[in-house]
């Protein structure tokens, strides 16, 4: 298995996504365990973004509960009507938040939040199994570039169930 991952450090947001997408691939290829690749995937995201905060909640029951993640601590359960990760949830489609505080509902996990995305993850079965949430603590950090590079990581876990 690779040491580390390789990207271009002053590239831009997109190119960097086009580069870590098939390292992403690689690394999960070799490992069957979901919790695993979940920890090695917010490990990559934090190095290569540096992300405020990046992590995935899953679905346990009737609730989103903390998985992996890199930053500060965060809370550790979500309800599916709560929040942008709920919102997420509930939805099945990826949340652009460019400011926080005028979301109705949003979890204030740490008060350096500032914008956010949540991109929800489906199984084969089509149900949501979990969200892949970044924080940044910079207002309107998140455009569909950083959707599109997201989804493209979330698809890549997909295929791993
Ligand atoms: N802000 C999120 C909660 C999770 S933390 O940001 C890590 C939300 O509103 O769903």
């Amino acid at each position: 298995m690779a040491e580390s991952i390789a990207f271009s450090k002053s590239a831009g947001r997109e190119q960097v996504y086009a580069e870590i997408a098939p390292q992403i691939e690689a690394l999960v290829s070799g490992e069957t365990d979901l919790v695993a690749n979940l920890a090695n995937i917010a490990a990559v995201l934090k190095e290569a973004f540096g992300f405020f905060w990046v992590g995935f909640y899953l679905k346990k029951g009737e609730q989103l509960v903390l998985g992996p993640f890199q930053g500060p601590l965060a809370c550790t359960r979500i309800d599916f009507d709560s929040g942008v990760c709920g919102h997420a949830y509930s939805t099945r489609e990826t949340a652009i938040v460019p400011d926080v505080d005028a979301f109705p509902g949003h979890i204030a996990c740490s008060s350096a939040a500032r914008s956010e995305i949540v991109v929800p993850l489906v199984g084969a079965t089509g149900e949501v199994f979990a969200v892949l949430d970044v924080d940044s603590d910079r207002l309107n950090d998140f455009s569909e570039t950083d959707a599109d590079g997201l989804k493209a990581i979330a698809a890549i876990v997909e295929r791993t169930l």
